[in-house]
């Protein structure tokens, strides 16, 4: 089966094709941001720093799970720091010269964001090493007899990286931030705040009750919070006199069939099928993709993730098993012979 971007709301990476530089629902200021407590108190101290010793602020590594706002907070740092702000991602940088034109043309104190940061190729990150250093680039162009190679000067810039992965940044790479911040799944009570504060920048009425329930839906994540807000708010014009109360926000989302922890009609079909061919599992990832009709890629990107952040299913040597917890969420029984190890987050 094809993977259906488009029709997955609990999706927290941006392929959808959100236009998310763009977006209005995205903070410009540190103070605007909600949640990532500590994250912005431990900005807000280096951004003070280095603007009162009028430096340029060292390198950013963010890290953690997608949707959290990694790109919001690039775009914060550059606002706050008043300098430009550069966009790419790792997969776009696809030589060093690419990585080049784009270094070479930064101002004093930019900041250049890179998304997906694991995913730059080993000779770009040979550029990257120095420029982050010493603020250089060393190129060679030609071969044999015409080889000549560059040492072009580079203006002092800021690089903030992102990455869902910070275990595959080679350790050289990692050594080169200077400040490593990680990103959390956000509260409730988080989640609702950006849920009003998205509905009065959007113009949508919404209940206090009418968000916590979104919120409760949401995985943690703003990307998605903001995303169903929409969808609840098509519902609430047409049953509820355009108001998110309680009820449009149940009723929309049972109509949607997020569940009330945020599972979707996908992953509770996945949990399924472990559960009724495989008795629980351990099941091989290629055995389920080919059970459920999915590209084994498509559940260990998108499906698994958030099931064993929440405890559902555990990834064993020998395969995927379900957790007591994914049983309990589903209405089944755990069976009294099975020993995978019982885990639930909330
Ligand atoms: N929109 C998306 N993420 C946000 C955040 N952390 N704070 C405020 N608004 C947001």
């Amino acid at each position: 089966m094809e993977y259906d971007f488009e029709n997955r709301l609990v999706e927290p990476t941006d392929f959808i094709g959100e236009n998310e530089s763009d977006n209005p629902l995205r903070p410009t200021n540190l103070k605007d941001y909600i949640g990532q407590t500590k994250v912005k108190e431990n900005l807000a101290v280096f951004m003070e720093a280095a603007k009162k010793r009028r430096e340029t602020l060292d390198h950013v590594l963010l890290y953690g799970p997608p949707g959290l706002g990694k790109t919001t907070l690039a775009s914060i740092i550059a606002n706050e720091m008043n300098v430009n702000l550069r966009i790419t991602s790792g997969p776009a940088i696809e030589k060093p010269g690419d990585l080049a034109a784009l270094l070479t043309n930064l101002n004093e104190g930019d900041v250049l964001f890179i998304d997906e940061i694991h995913r730059i190729s080993r000779s770009v990150e040979e550029i990257l090493y120095p420029a982050m250093e010493d603020f250089v680039i060393d190129i060679i162009t030609g071969k044999g007899q015409m080889a000549a190679s560059y040492h072009l000067p580079l203006s002092k810039f800021t690089l903030v990286g992102a990455t869902t992965r910070a275990g595959q940044l080679t350790a050289p790479l990692r050594d080169r931030f200077g400040v490593i911040l990680r990103l959390e799944l956000y509260t409730v009570e988080e989640l609702s705040m950006i849920i009003k504060r998205s509905a009065s920048i959007l113009n949508i009425s919404i209940e206090d009750e009418g968000a916590i329930e979104i919120a409760s839906r949401s995985r943690g994540t703003p990307r998605i919070a903001n995303r169903l807000l929409k969808r609840v708010r098509d519902f609430a014009q047409v049953i509820s006199e355009g108001i998110i109360t309680y009820d449009t926000a149940k009723i929309a989302l049972d109509r949607l069939e997020i569940d009330e922890i945020g599972l979707d009609a996908n992953d509770r079909r996945m949990l399924e099928a472990i559960i009724k061919y495989y008795n629980g599992g351990p099941v091989g990832l290629e055995t389920l993709a080919a059970a459920i009709g999915e590209e084994a890629i498509t559940i260990e990107d998108l499906y698994e993730p958030y099931l064993l952040q929440i405890g559902f299913i555990n990834r064993t040597p020998r395969g995927r098993c379900i957790t007591k917890a994914g049983y309990n969420h589903l209405g089944y029984s755990f069976p009294a012979d099975n020993n995978n190890t019982q885990q639930r987050l909330f």
